[in-house]
């Protein structure tokens, strides 16, 4: 069986394969589709935009689909970035920060050490909503997860993906970028919504453990 996971990120698609690895399905990434189309996530909730890009894939493609839509909320900052978390530098709230000479997660990560600048309260989380859907059997299931934490001071540490070098997860002293992948894939909300979904679509005989040779 195959699943489409839709995504182009590299960093979450290594986190979904190596979390899905003990599957007997064959993940394939919008990479190994000849034609991308776009799916503008411009909903307001990241459920809503999980549902359109798993029905929209899952339509154009003709496979069952894995979507998700993720990102970090902070408590002083009204739940910012939230759903704008990927493109957080350019919106209007807090101010853009529009620096040409530095990477779009350095300049989310920027903005954001900046609003937090003297803020006592610095607590946020990661959320993900991912999505299953299969057209053709008429199955949808979603699944959420949570990880709480805190923003640094600065960045640190390399691993990881967007606001990593600036998120410490609760419990620990390090970022998340300094964790290894397989702690990360452990404690992350993709991991533990990925984890639920796993268990759902082996509840459920979608799919089977054994992994793919
Ligand atoms: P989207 O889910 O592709 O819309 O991306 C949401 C954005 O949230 C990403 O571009 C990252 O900036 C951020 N984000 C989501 N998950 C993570 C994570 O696990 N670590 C760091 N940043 C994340």
């Amino acid at each position: 069986m195959k699943i489409l996971v839709a995504t182009t990120n590299e960093g979450k698609l290594r986190e979904i394969k190596s979390i899905l690895s003990d599957l007997d399905v064959e993940l394939l990434s919008l990479k190994d589709m000849s034609k991308v189309i776009e799916v503008e996530e411009d909903k307001e909730t990241f459920l809503e935009n999980a549902i359109k890009k798993a029905t929209t894939y899952a339509s154009f493609y003709k496979i069952p689909v894995i979507a998700e839509d993720a990102g970090l909320e902070v408590d002083v900052l009204e739940g910012y970035p939230g759903v704008y978390s990927a493109r957080f530098y350019s919106i209007e709230y807090g101010g853009k920060l529009e620096d040409e000479s530095l990477s779009k997660d350095e300049r989310n990560n920027l903005k954001l050490l900046k609003l937090l600048e003297n803020k006592e309260n610095r607590k946020g989380r990661y959320k993900t909503v991912v999505v299953y859907y299969d057209s053709d059997k008429g199955i949808g299931i979603w699944t959420e997860g949570v990880c709480e934490g805190e923003i640094a001071q600065k960045p640190q540490g390399s691993g990881g993906f967007g606001y990593d070098p600036i998120f410490i997860p609760q419990g620990y002293n390090q970022t998340m970028a300094q964790l290894p992948p397989e702690e990360k894939n452990k404690i992350s909300h993709r991991g533990k919504a990925l984890n639920k979904l796993k268990e759902l679509l082996i509840k459920t005989g979608v799919v089977e453990i054994g992994a793919k040779s």
